[in-house]
């Protein structure tokens, strides 16, 4: 039998699980691996002739069927990933923001030399969600996803919630935990998150979605009293990923911050967790959860790319052509200010006559229905906290509300999952 031969490019926490994990599976052979520097002392034991500083030697050896990225970020990797497939090279690849950015060129450059690009571990890590949509999920049509895609802020949220703790606190721990890096701007400001619906979106709804017109938040600004007040009024607060789409192919996709009912999973869904709620015809709603990184669980996604590839490699001429790109339609962008969500507001307010009935008439002229509205407590200052959960209504319709409570300080707007 021949062997496939894979060159790896990163051998860091996922290329050093891939390559642990390759050393059980005897269909494989790792040919080279391109690391930044060959001689950094590393927790695997990797022959050193292996190694290579020259992505260059991997991606031009004629030798080597498959190329697996595991470095991120665009470039240097779109170069080498593009001058692999022109090299007849099948691609892995973890680099979920190469994938938002340059999605459509990557799957055309595939198509165009017949090869494939397989991307499991770039989305939630380690947990099935690429193949299952592209496989045994592709008779449905599928509308609505809703998940939690970053375990970074997934674990600060549950900390914040768990210890009453503040943002600022737990991502100090985090940070000296090593779950959140040391410049946490790509998990904390919803990036990460964001390039993952993007392409998740794009293969759920066989349309495709662009970065630019996914909106994004991120958790910065959840306050501990937030936490509180939601729980009380029996709701986590989690990061989401939500996109939807409608029979008109009008797609809202957006990553912030969300209440979230205590009676659905994705509530329960803590720490470094990760999940994915799909909804569809003819499946009805799902929900796969798991870990969303690390170096076992990504390197189980990556790993079974590489042996989808391996299984068909050299038995036919167009392989695995459900796990190719097949929409080449872009879906219309629904704006934010358009999109249409039931709404938590927290305001502190002089504890005045006639506050809350104002907080209600400006709800009641924009035809704004109130679910809640708690006063939770009056303090020494004469001060008053309100917390209002509306009824589903436009957005840009609670930003004017938002606006005319010109004697109240609306502390949070965060809006409140269905
Ligand atoms: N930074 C990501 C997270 C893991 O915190 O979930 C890699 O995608």
């Amino acid at each position: 039998m021949n062997k496939l031969k894979v060159g790896m490019i990163g051998l860091g926490t996922v290329g050093s699980g891939v390559y642990k994990t390759l050393q059980e599976v005897d269909t494989v052979e790792i040919v080279k691996i391109g690391v930044k520097n060959i001689n950094k002392p590393r927790s695997v034991d990797v022959p050193s002739e292996i190694l290579t500083d020259n992505p260059f030697d991997i991606v031009n050896d004629p030798s080597i069927d498959v190329v697996v990225e595991l470095i991120g970020g665009v470039e240097p990797a779109w170069e080498y990933i593009s001058t692999a497939i022109k090299n007849g090279k099948h691609i892995v690849t973890a680099n979920k923001e190469l994938l938002a950015k340059k999605g459509e060129e990557l799957f055309n450059l595939s198509e165009k030399y017949n090869r494939v690009c397989l991307y499991e571990a770039a989305i939630a890590g380690g947990i099935p969600i690429i193949m299952p949509i592209k496989t045994i999920l592709a008779g449905n049509k599928i509308n609505k996803i809703q998940a939690i895609l970053n375990g970074t802020t997934n674990y600060i949220l549950t900390k914040m919630d768990t210890d009453g703790a503040s943002y600022e606190d737990v991502l100090r721990e985090a940070q000296a935990l090593g779950y959140a890096e040391t410049d946490p701007t790509g998990d904390v400001e919803g990036f990460d998150a964001a390039y993952k619906i993007t392409t998740l979106a794009t293969i759920a709804f066989k349309q495709r979605i662009k970065i630019e017109n996914v909106y994004r938040e991120g958790i910065t600004k959840i306050r501990t009293e937030d936490m509180a007040h939601a729980n009380e009024l029996g709701y986590k607060i989690k990061l989401i990923a939500n996109a939807s789409i409608d029979e008109k192919g009008n797609a809202d996709v957006r990553v912030h911050p969300m209440l979230v009912s205590k009676n659905t999973m994705l509530a329960h869904i803590d720490y470094v967790t990760n999940a994915v709620a799909i909804s569809g015809h003819p499946i009805g709603n799902i929900v796969l959860s798991g870990p969303g990184a690390g170096e076992f669980p990504t390197a189980s996604s990556v790993v079974g790319d590489i042996l989808a590839i391996q299984a068909e490699n050299g038995t036919t001429d167009y392989m695995l052509p459900m796990m190719r790109c097949h929409h080449h339609n872009t879906a219309t962008p629904i704006k934010i200010d358009d999109t249409y969500n039931k709404y938590y507001i927290s305001i502190t307010a002089p504890n005045a006559i006639g506050v809350i009935a104002k907080i209600g008439t400006i709800c009641a002229n924009k035809n704004i229905s109130l679910a809640s509205i708690v006063q939770r407590e009056v303090s020494g200052n004469n001060t008053a906290v309100i917390t209002v959960i509306t009824e589903k209504c436009q957005e840009r319709l609670i930003k004017e509300v938002v606006n005319e409570l010109d004697n109240c300080t609306v502390e949070s707007l965060i809006r409140v999952a269905e």
